[in-house]
This record gives structure tokens, C-alpha cells and sequence, in this order.
């Protein structure tokens, strides 16, 4: 457990940066991250690279006894290279490139681009690969920042066509597979077939789905040419990529393959501002965050990252980029760390060490304010490092593994296939992956999220939001595992092709629950069904209803039902299907149940207070405006905090 920091020499006068060190010492900061958008400096004009001043900074650094995490700066191509080649800028929708001025103006496909990377990153991993201070390696700057993944140049189009020809071999099979006969869109080379814009109503499904299956691979193709370089020139050192959870348009599983370290940056507050949530939602943890937001991110990377994942960005104070910035309450920073240590992670660092008076970011807080003195948020950093040193004295396991027995799958090509076939607007899948994910944090579980194609062993419970496309032997891992099963509705909807199955759906699910989808609806936001579960449970459906037939197998249960009569939750033995997407309350009912079917103890812990488990340590936080008191647990025990967690506090303890 480390803390880290991102800093920006090159916005600083060099007379700084040995006394910015030192202050990074005095707070207990190991890990420092720099430069991943300093391209322009390494390399003014094309060809002529300035190495002095970023030697100058690896070596303050070094020999103030911190650690570098260097970075590829592909983030941030400069104008000379764009005015060179303006094909790597990507472009819209609306068939315009975007400009440069920003960041991230970059297209994947663009051949230009992934040369001139090549170079970049090879300079730089020659130059600092073998470097002593330089320890850890970041690729590019979170990619799909600014919704940068998909582009619709002519790069992009050209090895779209090349992607096509692989997966379908011949026009044939492709037209067979869209069903490209439908409004006679027929196609009789791979060349014929545009990008999936600019059509004159909503262009063809599975089209729009490959689309985005390739601009994912072109992602992921753009990194792995990355970790290639760096890998061959810093052995020894990880390497990672800063992932955010909400950028989403490209399969974090894929580029995490190729990767040492999964890390991600977590901005509770602006996450909470522009996400989904209710507004009153968005009052109430207005500085706090929502508490299993954090968490359900480190649980996404934990599960992808082969050594401990990294929160490689933590929010330090108010950010710049929302619609509303609140600043957070006291506390949290040092709660938010917490947070990813008790969820498994290695290293958090602070974005960014210093506010910077200038340009976008000048209203973003950082560990110091622009005149240089210590914030909130350094203090609180400075407290955590020292818990680190009491957690690590009084428990040799402090760094173990989380172990647990409930997973959920999270399924990147879900979310494209519901934005692109939504069926009724509101049908938002992280939304509602996240809320199995909170009613399963509710009752004090961990839980890993995994990928649809992960091992099942050793889990008692597998919760899965609505997985449209069910890879062909789910079902049968499923029943191998033993565990219990809950499906999300419109699981098993859609085949691979984005197709209807061809004995309608729940598709290859039908092995665990034989039952036949009919027809479906959906439901305007305002409308709401009853769902009836027993004399004492009642709840509600939203978004959608599954019309299920259950057919003649006795054992398909119905265990709840819509006051129109048609089943609401059917079940067979330990698999269960919901065929709405149920109020929290009642999901969290439900989940409790099956948990304990399954041989685990829900723990109900309410809104605001929040267990997690790493090692012999048992950790919780307080996100609430109440102090939480802990029962059954002995003064003695606590490594951090008390049995009494004030607001905004957290508490660990081991359990015997
Ligand atoms: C992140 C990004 C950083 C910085 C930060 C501000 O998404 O990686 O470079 O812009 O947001 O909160």
C-alpha cells in the first residue's frame, strides 16, 4: 500500500521542483507520475527532442528518493505534428475532424499516428527504460476521455472493411448474418460498406454493433504496440494504462490483457454529478459521493489487473470538469483512500500535486493550492501514509488478496448493444449494473466483477445485469460452479449477429430456465408495475418487462408475479431470472434471500456505511452524517479508528 502523486514539471519553474520533492517526502509519497501530456516539450519541432529538462526531473525526483511512474505522451500530439499530418485527427459523426487545442485528438486507425507513436514511445522508453527511478510505466492518458474512440475517417473505414473481411470471410456470410436483405441493403464486396453514419433513419444494427467491436480492437491494437516497446526496453517494470470506468466504448478486459496493472481515476464527486443518479441522490451525496461508486470501479479493475490495481488519479478537492463542483466534506479524501487499499489496491495518488493558475484545468484542486501551500486534501494524504505504517506493523497480511464469493458480470458489448438497440430510452446498463452492484454492497458483500467468460468456480453467487449476448457454454459453467445464478432481464435476448434467437430468448439460457420470452415492453420512466412475491414483499418493476411463458417443465418456478398475472421472477433449483429491472428495495430483498439459499450471511448495513475485507482486516466506512457505532468487535482489535466511526470516518479491525 503506497500513495503516489501526478506532477507536472514542465508547468513549474525548475527552481521548484527539488523543494516540490521534498514536500512530496514530508507527506509520505512514494510513487510520482509525469509526463503523459508533455509531449510538446520532449520534442519541440519534429525530429528535435529536449531530453535536459526531463532528465533534470527524473533525477530530482530520484534523489529525493521517490519513485517515477513515466508515462507514453500520446495524449497530446503536438500542432507541428498535426499540421504534418492532419489525418491523425479523428472524425465525427458529422463527417468533420475534430480540431486540434485540447487533448486527445487523436484517430486509433490513423496510420500516420500509430507511426509517429511508435516513435514517441520508443524515444522515450530508450531514453528512461533502464533508469533507476523509473519503476512503473503509464500508457497514453485514459483512453476514450472525451468520447475519442470511435472516428469515422477514412483510416477508420479502411480497416473497418479489413476487420469485416477477417470475422465474416466472405460478403455472403456477412449479408447472411446482418440480415442485410431487410430494406434491400444487400452488399456485394467488403468495400461497398460504409461506416454507420449519417444514414437517413437508424442504420443497420449490427453494423452499428461491429462498429464498435472494431473501434474497441483498434484500441486495444493501439496499446498493445505500446506495452510492446516499453516492454522490450524496461524490463522489470509494469506497465499500465490510467482506465476510467465511464469511458466505456472500448473493452477494458481486452486492453488489461496486454497489461501488468489495470489502474483507473476515480472522481467521485464528478462522477456523481454527471452520472445517472436521481437528483436527490445527487443532493444527499453531494460531497460524499455515492458509496459504491468508488467501489464498484476498484472491484472492475481488481478483477482485470494482474498484479494490485492502482487508483492512479484520487480526487483531491473540488474538480473542474462537472456541471456543479462541490467541494468534498473533511474526510474524504482520506475515506476515498481507505476505500481502494480495503478493495485491494497497491498504490493511490493524487491527482495532481499542485492547482495550476492557468489554462482548463486552473479551477481543478490539487494537493496544494496555486501559492503552494499544503490543501485539505494534503493533510488527509499525509494522515493515510502514516495508518499505512501502523496497518503494515500490526498485520503481516496487510497487502493480501481480497477473496470472495459473489461476482457480478460486466459486459462492455451490453452497454453498445443497448445504445444501439435500446428498445426503450431509459435502458441504461451500467445504471443497472451498478445497482446490482449496490444492493450486493448493501448487504455486505464483496464482490469480484468479472467478464462473461471468466472462470464461475468458488463463487456461491453470481448476480448478472441484463447480458444480452450469453456466450454458448455459460450455461453449463454456471451448473459446474454449483452456485446460484440471478439473471437481469433481457438476458439471452440477442445472438452474437445482434439477432433475435432463433427460439426466442432467454437463447442458450433456456438450459438453466426453460421458458420462452414472447414479447417484451418497455416502460416509460414514470410507470411503474407491481410485483407481487409473497403476502409481505411487494415491490415495483421499471424500464421493461419480460412477458415469460413458462411451458409444461415443473421444475420452472414462478416466485413472483406482476399484478397482471405473468411472472415477474421465475426460478429452476439455483437459478433465478428477474423479468424487470426491480426497485432497489426489492432487489436487495431478493439478493438477501438467494444469498442465504446460497450459504452466505447478508449483513445490512443501510445507505450510508459500507465493509469491505482484505486479509485478516475487516474495514468500514461512514459515508453518512451519523456516527456509526460497531458491535461485537473489541477496542483492542482496531488498527485504525474506533468502534464509534464518526462521519466521513473509517475504521479497520481484524477479525478472528
Ligand atoms: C482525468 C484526466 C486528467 C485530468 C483529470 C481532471 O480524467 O486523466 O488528466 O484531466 O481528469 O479531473
Amino acid at each position: 500500500m503506497r500513495l503516489g502523486v501526478c506532477y507536472y514539471p514542465e508547468h513549474w519553474p525548475q527552481s521548484m521542483w527539488e523543494d516540490d520533492a521534498r514536500r512530496m517526502k514530508t507527506l509520505g509519497i512514494e510513487q510520482v507520475r509525469i509526463g503523459e501530456f508533455a509531449w510538446s516539450r520532449i520534442e519541440p519541432a519534429p525530429g528535435e527532442y529536449d531530453w535536459a529538462w526531463l532528465d533534470q526531473a527524473i533525477d530530482v525526483l530520484g534523489n529525493a528518493g521517490l519513485k517515477v511512474v513515466m508515462c507514453t505522451p500520446t495524449a497530446t500530439p503536438p500542432k507541428w505534428l498535426i499540421d504534418r499530418h492532419p489525418d491523425i485527427l479523428p472524425v465525427g459523426a458529422n463527417g468533420r475532424p475534430r480540431a486540434f487545442g485540447s487533448r486527445r485528438h487523436y484517430d486509433f486507425s490513423s496510420p500516420s499516428y500509430f507511426e509517429a507513436s511508435r516513435t514517441i514511445c520508443t524515444a522515450v522508453a530508450e531514453r528512461y527504460g533502464k533508469h533507476p527511478a523509473v519503476a512503473f510505466w503509464q500508457t497514453d492518458n485514459e483512453y476514450g476521455c472525451h468520447n475519442t474512440v470511435v472516428s469515422y475517417s477514412p483510416a477508420a473505414l479502411a480497416r473497418f472493411r479489413e476487420w469485416l473481411k477477417a470475422r465474416y470471410q466472405t460478403i455472403d456470410a456477412l449479408n447472411r448474418a446482418w440480415g442485410t436483405v431487410f430494406w434491400s441493403m444487400e452488399y456485394r464486396s467488403f468495400d461497398e460498406i460504409d461506416a454507420p453514419v449519417e444514414t437517413v433513419t437508424e442504420a443497420h444494427p449490427s453494423h452499428r454493433l461491429d462498429y464498435r467491436r472494431f473501434a474497441s480492437d483498434e484500441v486495444a491494437r493501439y496499446n498493445r504496440m505500446q506495452v510492446e516497446i516499453i516492454r522490450a526496453r524496461s524490463p522489470g517494470r509494469p506497465v499500465a494504462h490510467n482506465f476510467m470506468q465511464l469511458f466505456n466504448e472500448f473493452d477494458h478486459y481486452k486492453v488489461a490483457a496486454d497489461l501488468d496493472v489495470a489502474t483507473w481515476d476515480s472522481y467521485p464527486l464528478g462522477a456523481l454529478d454527471q452520472q445517472w443518479f436521481a437528483p436527490d441522490l445527487k443532493a444527499k451525496w453531494l460531497r460524499m459521493g455515492h458509496p459504491d461508486f468508488a467501489s464498484f470501479n476498484h472491484d472492475v479493475y481488481r478483477g482485470m489487473s494482474k498484479l494490485p490495481f492502482w487508483v492512479m488519479e484520487q480526487q483531491p478537492g473540488p474538480v473542474n470538469w462537472a456541471d456543479w463542483n462541490p467541494a468534498p466534506l473533511p474526510g474524504m479524501v482520506r475515506l476515498w483512500s481507505w476505500e481502494a487499499f480495503a478493495h485491494g489496491a497497491g498504490c493511490v495518488s493524487y491527482f495532481r500535486w499542485r492547482q495550476a493558475p492557468f489554462a482548463q484545468e486552473q479551477m481543478h484542486a490539487g494537493l496544494n493550492t496555486p501559492d503552494n501551500r499544503f490543501d485539505i486534501g494534503a493533510h488527509e494524504a499525509a494522515r493515510v501514509a502514516q495508518e499505512i505504517r501502523a496497518v503494515a506493523a500490526a498485520n503481516a497480511d496487510a497487502d493480501a488478496a481480497v477473496r470472495t464469493k459473489v461476482a457480478l458480470v460486466y459486459d462492455y458489448e451490453a452497454k453498445w448493444l443497448f445504445e444501439i438497440h435500446p428498445q426503450g430510452a431509459d435502458f441504461h446498463y451500467p445504471r443497472f449494473a451498478f445497482e446490482y452492484y449496490s444492493a450486493l454492497r448493501a448487504l455486505g458483500f464483496d464482490v469480484d466483477v468479472i467478464p462473461a467468460n471468466a472462470p464461475l468456480d468458488g463463487y456461491a453467487l453470481i448476480v448478472v445485469p441484463p447480458l444480452p449476448v450469453v456466450p454458448d457454454d455459460f450455461a453449463a459453467r454456471v451448473e459446474a460452479s454449483g452456485a446460484h445464478v440471478v439473471f437481469g432481464p433481457r438476458s439471452g435476448s440477442k445472438t452474437r449477429d445482434l439477432r433475435i434467437p432463433a427460439q426466442l430468448p432467454p437463447g442458450p439460457l433456456a438450459a438453466l430456465l426453460p421458458m420462452r420470452v414472447w414479447r417484451v415492453e418497455s416502460l416509460r420512466p414514470n410507470v411503474t408495475e407491481t410485483v407481487r412475491v409473497d403476502a409481505q414483499t411487494e415491490g415495483r418493476g421499471r424500464h421493461w418487462r419480460d412477458l415469460i411463458e413458462v411451458g409444461e417443465d415443473p421444475s420452472l418456478e414462478v416466485s413472483a408475479r406482476f399484478a397482471d398475472g405473468h411472472p415477474a421472477y421465475v426460478r429452476r433449483g439455483s437459478a433465478h431470472y428477474f423479468a424487470s429491472v426491480f426497485d432497489e428495495r426489492l432487489t436487495e430483498q431478493l439478493f438477501a434471500r438467494i444469498a442465504a439459499e446460497a450459504g452466505l450471511t447478508p449483513r445490512v448495513l443501510g445507505d450510508s456505511v459500507r465493509v469491505s475485507r482484505r486479509g485478516a482486516l475487516t474495514y468500514m466506512f461512514n459515508y453518512g452524517e451519523r456516527a456509526h457505532g460497531i458491535d461485537g468487535v473489541d477496542a483492542a482489535d482496531f488498527v485504525i479508528g474506533t468502534r464509534e466511526i464518526e462521519p466521513q470516518g473509517v475504521a479497520a479491525y481484524r477479525t478472528r
